[in-house]
């Protein structure tokens, strides 16, 4: 399946004014500050939300503040301590300490491409991507601070003061620190692994065999993979309960916001993107390796009541789960984890 490149531009409202809406040829300059989000081939353009147009200042601002400790009480810790790009802005230990070595209960998730998601959070209990800046920074076992001293702490920082200035024209306030953080989020963007190149951009080269076996089979109507972990983000973003665990009572998922006991168990579909470099998997991070997923997917599940009738076991031969496995490590994108707009200066 080829597509075009696809770039948007992303229509501005700049001091009251809509000089220009969604202009497509690249000549029309909208205004200095125009951000270009480059959408990869085969993905739809995700929703912006109409009180936060990205600008370049405004991200620039947010991919500073993503790096700050100083959005953690004793200013150690900042976003980028779990979500860190070399991974794919997850973290390779099970569950990162926050501040003062405080541990919390879920894996830090992969960020990749994460301004498609729908709801935040594995239990899907908060809306978008600026209110979801609120839980770190308040969380005891993150950065155990508040947004209010916060904003004191920025207001005391004369370069922040400024960047906020320019950005917002205003000093430092909750809704700036919510808009830059999520303005920069949108920008993380994975859409050149050697799948993408192979599948959306037309280079059959790229896969070999192996690779392309454990592409039939991840997308068979026999593994049923691609149910769940469907599209160009491979997650629907449903809530499932994929049978990893017998006992959920550490960590209900979703039940804990709906308390709903047919909850119990049930995750937001994680997206596979960069899956090589997420690891250690699940929820709580205790699945150390991609054999260990594939065994337990293939031998049906926990059984756990609220299973997903997805979930009923295959069998593969040793060649094919290891082709699978070839296949999950061709999503991993190299472009992504260097590239320096998302890195920390
Ligand atoms: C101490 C580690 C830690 C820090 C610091 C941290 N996060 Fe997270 N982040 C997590 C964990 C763990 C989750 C999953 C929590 C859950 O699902 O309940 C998460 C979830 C998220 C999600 C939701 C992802 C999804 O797929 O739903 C976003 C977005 C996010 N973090 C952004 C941030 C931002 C922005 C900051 C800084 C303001 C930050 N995080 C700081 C560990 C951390
Ligand atoms: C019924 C929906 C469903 C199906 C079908 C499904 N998965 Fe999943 N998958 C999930 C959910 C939900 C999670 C997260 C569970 C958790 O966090 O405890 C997950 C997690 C994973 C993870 C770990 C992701 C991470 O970041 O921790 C991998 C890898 C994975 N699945 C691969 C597969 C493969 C390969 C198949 C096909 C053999 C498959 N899945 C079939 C729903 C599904």
């Amino acid at each position: 399946m080829k597509k075009q490149n696809t770039t948007y531009y992303i229509c501005l409202f700049v001091a009251g004014i809509i000089f220009s809406s969604c202009a497509k040829d690249p000549k029309i300059i909208v205004e200095p500050d125009a951000y270009v989000l480059n959408v990869p081939s085969g993905f739809a353009l995700p929703n912006i939300p109409d009180d936060n147009p990205l600008t370049a200042a405004k991200i620039a601002l947010g991919k500073k503040l993503f790096y700050e400790k100083a959005l953690s009480v004793d200013s150690t810790i900042s976003c980028g301590t779990c979500h860190k790009q070399e991974f794919a802005f997850s973290d390779n230990v099970a569950i990162t300490a926050g501040v003062e070595g405080r541990l919390g209960f879920r894996n830090a998730p992969t960020l990749t491409n994460i301004a498609w998601a729908t709801e935040m959070l594995m239990d899907g209990g908060n809306p978008t991507l600026e209110t979801q800046v609120y839980v770190p920074i308040e969380t005891h076992f993150e950065m155990d601070f508040n947004m209010v001293l916060l904003v004191n702490r920025l207001n005391a920082d004369a370069e922040y003061v400024d960047a906020f200035n320019n950005v917002f024209g205003s000093n430092p306030d909750p809704f700036g620190i919510t808009r830059a953080l999520a303005a920069f989020e949108r920008t993380i963007i994975s859409g050149n692994s050697r799948f993408d190149q192979y599948y959306y951009q037309g280079k059959t080269e790229v896969l070999n065999e192996q690779e392309i076996n454990g592409m039939q089979l991840f997308f068979s109507p026999t593994l049923k993979c691609a149910s769940c972990h469907t599209g160009y983000l491979f997650t629907d973003f449903t809530y499932q309960n994929n049978g990893f665990f017998a006992d959920y009572s550490a960590d209900s998922g979703r039940a804990r916001i709906t308390l709903l006991s047919e909850d119990v168990g049930k995750f937001k579909v994680p997206t596979l993107r960069n899956i090589a470099l997420t690891g250690p998997y699940m929820h709580n991070g205790q699945i150390n390796s991609l054999e260990e997923i594939i065994d337990s997917y293939s031998n049906g599940g926990s059984g756990h009541i609220n299973q997903s009738e997805l979930i009923q076991g295959f069998v593969l031969t040793a060649q094919e789960k290891e082709n699978l496995i070839l296949f999950l490590n061709t999503l991993t994108d190299n472009q992504f984890i260097h590239n320096p707009d998302l890195g920390e200066d």
